[in-house]
C-alpha cells in the first residue's frame, strides 16, 4: 500500500490493498480532493495504512464519502464507522451494486453536481446501461477526470498465461485497458452512452485516475478516446 500522492491543484491519489472480484484480483485506489470550502471529499475510498490516515484527516475535516459505481458500494461502510459524521454519497444502486447493507446515503448521484463539491467538480452519470450506472467526475483545479470501473488497464502477469489471455479477451490488458466486454455488452443503449462519453471528452482534462490501473498522466484524452472507440460507427 502506498502513501498518499498528489496529483496537482489538491487532488490525491492512495492505493489500497488488492480486491478481489469476479475471480479477478484488482488493484485498488481511492482519489481525494480538498475542496474549495477546506473540506475532504473522498471517492471510493480504501483501507490505508495509519500514517496516510493521519495525513488525510490533517487536510481537513472528511464531510463527503462517495461510491461513484456500483461495485464500490460497500467500500464506504469502514470509512462510515470512522467518520460518521461524514456525508455518504452513492451512484444509483443497481442489481450489481455490491454491498453488505444499506448505509445512511446523504444522497444519489446522477448528472446533478451536489453543491457541496460544485466548486470543484463537474460530474457525469454515464448512461446507457441498467447495471453499470458510474458517475464520472471532472476534477477541475488538477484537469483530472475520475474514471472507476467503467475503464481499466491491467497488466500482464509474467506467471499467469491462461489469466493475461482471459484479460486480452476481456478486453482489459495492459498497457491499453479498456472497456471490458461485459461492460460493453451492458450498455444497451448506446446513443446514451456515446453522448455522455461526449459530454466527458468536452472537460479539459489532460489526466485519468482510474480504480483499477495506473494513473495516466499525460494524453489521457486520447487514451480515452481510444477506450471508448467501439461506441463510435
Ligand atoms: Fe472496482
Amino acid at each position: 500500500m502506498s502513501k498518499l500522492e498528489h496529483l496537482g491543484g489538491d487532488l490525491f491519489v492512495a492505493d489500497g490493498p488488492p480486491a478481489r472480484d469476479m475471480g479477478i484480483h484488482f488493484p485498488t485506489r481511492m482519489a481525494l480532493a480538498k475542496l474549495s470550502d477546506g473540506s475532504v471529499w473522498i471517492s471510493s475510498p480504501v483501507l490505508v495504512p495509519f500514517d496516510t490516515l493521519t495525513s488525510i484527516r490533517q487536510m481537513g475535516p472528511i464531510h463527503h464519502l462517495v461510491s461513484p459505481t456500483p461495485r464500490h458500494y460497500w467500500r464506504l461502510k469502514a470509512w462510515h464507522v470512522l467518520f460518521p459524521e461524514a456525508e455518504l454519497w452513492s451512484s444509483p444502486i443497481t442489481p450489481v451494486t455490491l454491498k453488505e447493507e444499506d448505509l445512511p446515503l446523504t444522497g444519489v448521484l446522477d448528472g446533478r453536481v451536489p453543491g457541496a463539491w460544485a466548486a470543484d467538480f463537474d460530474q457525469e452519470l454515464i448512461g446507457g446501461s441498467r447495471l453499470l450506472r458510474e458517475v464520472a467526475f471532472f476534477h477541475r483545479p488538477s484537469r483530472t477526470l475520475l474514471l472507476e470501473d467503467v475503464f481499466q488497464v491491467h497488466a500482464p502477469k509474467p506467471d499467469r498465461p491462461l489469466l493475461n489471455a482471459a484479460l486480452r479477451l476481456g478486453g482489459i490488458a495492459g498497457p491499453d485497458g479498456g472497456v471490458a466486454r461485459d461492460i460493453r455488452l451492458s450498455f444497451r443503449d448506446r446513443t446514451a452512452t456515446r453522448e455522455s462519453v461526449d459530454r466527458i471528452l468536452a472537460w479539459d482534462f489532460d489526466k485519468v485516475v482510474v480504480a483499477h490501473g495506473p494513473v495516466i498522466r499525460e494524453g489521457a484524452r486520447a487514451v480515452v478516446e481510444k477506450a471508448f472507440g467501439w461506441l463510435r460507427p
